[in-house]
């Protein structure tokens, strides 16, 4: 008896599982990076208190305020350059293609800078600007503030940063529940495990079927709860565990 040609093909071909992965990043990720995290520096923010800078109500009582703290921190970005934990993760989206998401709590452009592109920026980002009157978002790399007028609908003092404040909803949920849904490595990198819903992402991924894994400089709220924990700061443990698992895939990933 022959046998049919695609059935010898099969044979000889491993059969390759893609991995789905999915990285979750917080502010430990661009600590090394110079930008300072939320929670190392008794719960004050560049010395501001978070109600102050980072509400709708602040923003109302103090549009000046606001504006001028979160001027300060893009300026902030013009120096801050992606560290080897960033450039790992470009590396680990280059050998996993489609089957990699990225997302990231930080409103910092370090990601990008570091050559990802298949992330969502959760929380906003500092380098966009979004016009309360006709909604559109644009790429804001100057400073902002009442003066200012929408490019598209012309509003003076209709722009805000594009920045997820507390108590206002978080971006891409839907993109990021189905890759959740889908995933079956789920890492959390520099991340404290304090504001939902990104805390709660390895749950959702864990009751999927994912692995957890946490790289973080120290263990967060929820470490106990993840199947494995990786502790130091991240541009030593993220590079060592991507190379590891780059090492792991399959030559046609890599
Ligand atoms: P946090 O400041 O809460 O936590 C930073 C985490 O990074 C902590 O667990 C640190 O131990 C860890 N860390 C510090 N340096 C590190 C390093 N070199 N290497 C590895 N880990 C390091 O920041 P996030 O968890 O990102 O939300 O905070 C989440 C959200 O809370 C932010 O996106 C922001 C904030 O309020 C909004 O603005 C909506």
């Amino acid at each position: 008896m022959t046998i049919p040609e695609s059935k010898t093909l099969k044979s000889k071909t491993p059969k390759l599982k893609t991995p789905k992965v999915v990285v979750l990043t917080g502010a430990g990720i661009s600590a090394e990076s110079g930008l300072k995290t939320f929670r190392d520096n008794n719960g004050l923010w560049e010395d501001h208190r978070v109600e102050d800078v980072a509400t709708p109500e602040a923003f109302a009582q103090n549009p000046a305020l606001v504006y001028r703290f979160y001027n300060l921190r893009r300026e902030g970005l013009l120096d801050a350059e992606p560290n080897a934990a960033h450039l790992a993760l470009k590396d680990l989206e280059h050998a996993l293609g489609h089957s990699f998401l990225l997302i990231t709590q930080n409103v910092d452009n370090l990601h990008e800078k570091a050559g990802s592109r298949q992330l969502h920026h959760m929380h906003g980002e500092l380098t966009k600007a979004r016009c309360t009157h006709c909604h559109q978002v644009f790429k804001w790399q100057q400073n902002l503030d009442e003066t200012d007028h929408c490019p598209a609908c012309n509003s003076q003092g209709s722009l805000r940063p594009h920045i997820v404040w507390f108590g206002e909803m978080p971006l891409f949920m839907d993109e990021i529940y189905q890759a959740l849904s889908q995933c079956e490595l789920f890492i959390a990198i520099g991340t404290s495990g304090n504001v939902y819903p990104a805390a709660g992402f390895f749950d959702l991924a864990r009751q999927n079927g994912a692995k957890t894994v946490e790289l973080n400089l120290e263990p967060s709220l929820n470490a106990s709860a993840f199947n494995e924990g990786l502790y130091g700061p991240a541009t030593q443990v993220a590079p060592d565990y991507v190379q590891r698992l780059i090492n792991t895939l399959s030559p046609s990933y890599c």
